[in-house]
């Protein structure tokens, strides 16, 4: 027997609905923001990634899924920033509609540890603003993040923010963070003395306690920070202050991919355990034109749309919404009749079923109730001859006998529809 891949998920259509949902509730508030959807392919060529992530970044020195042939070497995404910048160049977006908003929906791909909230196949739900560096969009991308939590039904969440400046206070920080701990080597552990010599900025987010109270002795609360670039904080702060967002500033927040520049923020939630970002992002001013594309700033984030399914509380009223009617048809007539009774309900936008596999009358009722159904119909020889059909109410299990010829307008009136599709 075939089994799933490790680290990937069946969504099941039991659990299909929530996902649904979320994504619906995206979509709508996406466009109130006016940000417009953009697909990228699946695959890319790897160097695409390695160049924008960063050739020492973990997801590129472990986490990519490559596939490779002779002449080569493309990867499944591990994210998607990259694909719609690459895409922004490509399409000369920048010359056509210039400062644009996208947002996105779709599996990304990363070869990791699989353990809670943590996948090799997991699904983002992300945002991209490009070609502004106005501090007031930092403002609005985390207010759409935050907006879109509230309706996702989460709470007790937590925003972090932080800025790393730009290019050269990032060299700066680097030089602080070299000269800070290059006593602290043996007490760092294995991975942060690799990250010294080549990804030194995440020894501030490392999760090992050592390290930790290491990293906590050192000063370094914005003090790399150019005067353009404590401005440019400075008003990302006012700006969430004037909405009312509430943030907590994380000095050691850096991020595990290169582009980021200036502005970084993470949302955490405390039930999910070690895995605790549900979405994460930040400014990329130097991306685009290190891709080959103008001098433009942009800034964006993405959900772990998993992680959200874990701490989601949005309430599912799957009856409510399916607002099923199923047919039960008893012999061989009332079984040739149904099919035309199905085919009229479904040309009038009525969701309708019956029973493919010649069940009883009990067996048949049983399938409806498992199937979630509001209404039941049943048509067998008697009803046929008196051309009419029985509707039966699964809520109150009232019973009543329906003209056929009234049946569509019926259900349209006071069954599984509402009173306003009533003709
Ligand atoms: P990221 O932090 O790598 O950022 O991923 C964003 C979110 O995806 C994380 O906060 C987490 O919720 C989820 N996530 C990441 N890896 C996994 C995994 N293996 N399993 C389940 N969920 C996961 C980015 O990818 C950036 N592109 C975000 C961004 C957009 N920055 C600017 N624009």
């Amino acid at each position: 027997m075939f089994k799933r891949v490790a680290g990937t998920k069946d969504i099941l259509p039991d659990e299909i609905f929530w996902w649904q949902k979320i994504e619906s509730a995206s979509r709508s508030i996406f466009s109130t923001y006016n940000y417009r959807e953009i697909r990228p392919p699946i695959i890319e060529e790897a160097a695409l990634f390695n160049r924008s992530l960063g050739e020492f970044t973990e997801v590129v020195q472990k986490q990519m899924f490559l596939i490779k042939n002779q002449q080569e070497s493309y990867a499944l995404r591990p994210e998607a920033t990259a694909s719609i910048v690459r895409a922004y160049i490509e399409n000369s977006l920048d010359k056509t509609c210039g400062f644009s908003k996208f947002y996105y929906l779709g599996p990304m791909f990363r070869l990791e540890r699989p353990q809670k909230g943590r996948l090799r196949q997991f699904h983002h739900i992300g945002a991209e603003a490009i070609g502004s560096s106005s501090p007031d969009i930092d403002a609005e991308v985390i207010s759409l993040a935050d907006t879109l939590l509230k309706a996702y039904s989460v709470e007790g969440y937590e925003l972090k923010i932080n800025s790393i400046g730009c290019a050269d206070d990032k060299k700066e920080l680097t030089k602080i963070l070299h000269k800070g701990l290059a006593q602290e080597l043996g007490n760092l552990c294995p991975d942060c003395n690799a990250r010294f010599n080549n990804n030194i900025l995440r020894i501030l987010d490392c999760k090992n306690e050592a390290c930790r109270k290491i990293v906590a002795k050192l000063d370094i609360e914005g003090n790399h920070l150019c005067p353009e670039c404590k401005e440019h904080f400075n008003r990302v702060k006012q700006g969430l202050d004037d909405l009312g967002i509430n943030y907590r500033i994380w000095p050691h927040l850096v991020r595990g991919l290169d582009y980021y520049t200036r502005t970084v923020f993470e949302i955490t939630h405390a039930n999910l355990g070690s895995q605790d970002a549900l979405c994460a992002g930040g400014r990329y001013d130097n991306l685009i034109q290190e891709l080959g594309g103008p001098d433009l700033g942009a800034m964006g984030f993405a959900f772990g749309v998993e992680r959200l399914n874990l701490v989601s509380t949005m309430a599912l009223s799957l009856t409510a919404e399916k607002k099923l009617v199923f047919l039960i048809t008893l012999g061989e007539s009332a079984r040739k009749e149904g099919a035309k009774i199905l085919a009229r309900l479904r040309r009038a936008d009525i969701p309708c079923d019956t029973d493919y596999a010649g069940k009883s009358l009990k067996g048949a009722m049983r399938a409806a109730n498992d199937l979630g159904a509001a209404l039941v119909l049943i048509l067998g020889e008697d009803e046929l001859k008196k051309n009419v059909i029985a509707l039966k109410s699964m809520a109150s299990g009232e019973q009543k006998e329906i003209r056929l010829e009234d049946l569509t307008k019926e259900l349209k009136c006071s069954g599984p529809t509402t009173a306003d599709s009533c003709p």
